[in-house]
């Protein structure tokens, strides 16, 4: 049985990184979260009050920085040096700003090449945007995983008012289409389904049954 390289792209709210532990988990396969990444870096952007058109300091950043997930039981624990910022990089601040950041080139150089490295013994998933396209463009399979924007910004709500958030549906259906918008017309390495990929719509499927679903794809594969 191979153990395999899987590439999960998508937009925001697809349930990317809830599919991908599952299925992660249950094929004893190790899941990197892209996006987690992503929202690690914009974490540090802001807490050290750097703006985006501060070439100088975003390259400093970028160069100092140390990202490390840690695969935890039920998901990735997220480091920035030795602090945990796990819960801190999933709030509406960093949300509304990951997008942006994302698009700086060296940013993106930075976080594929550390994804290359992660991803290179096999057996692994890895969920984002660009990880058929660009990151892994070999990977033994891809999976464009999409949803409506009404399913995807439903799914968000329930899961931050578990929470005790108070953002309205409204407010996450819009935030969630200005990310796709941003996330799919930026130049460097947009949101795109890999020509090789397979497109899995889960707006009529819930988490239990998307993860079935790609188990199946996976273990036809391996
Ligand atoms: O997956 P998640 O929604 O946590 O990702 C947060 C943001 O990080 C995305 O909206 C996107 O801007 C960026 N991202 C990216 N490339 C990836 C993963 C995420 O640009 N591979």
């Amino acid at each position: 049985m191979k153990r395999l390289t899987v590439a999960i792209d998508g937009p925001a709210g697809a349930g990317k990184s809830s599919v991908a532990k599952l299925v992660a988990n249950r094929l004893h396969y190790l899941y990197i979260d892209t996006g987690a990444m992503y929202r690690a870096f914009t974490w540090a952007m802001l807490k050290n009050h750097i703006d985006l058109a501060d070439t100088e300091a975003v390259q400093s950043l970028t160069d100092t920085i140390q990202i490390r997930l840690e695969p935890a039981a039920e998901y990735c624990r997220v480091y920035v040096g030795d602090t945990e910022v796990t819960e801190d990089i999933r709030t509406a601040d960093v949300s509304s700003h990951v997008s942006p950041v994302a698009a700086l080139a060296v940013v993106r150089t930075k976080l594929v090449k550390l994804q290359r490295d992660m991803a290179a013994s096999g057996g692994v998933i890895l969920d984002g945007r660009d990880i058929g396209t660009v990151v892994l463009p070999d990977a033994d399979l891809k999976i464009f995983l999409t949803a409506s924007v009404e399913a995807r910004a439903r799914r968000r709500y329930l899961e931050l008012q578990a929470k005790g958030s108070t953002d309205t549906l409204e407010a996450i259906a819009a935030s969630i289409a200005a990310r796709d918008d941003m996330d799919s017309h930026r130049a460097v390495s947009p949101l795109k389904q890999a020509e090789d990929a397979i497109l899995v719509d889960n707006s009529q499927l819930d988490l239990q049954e998307t993860a079935d679903l790609i188990c199946r794809i996976i273990e036809e594969k391996q």
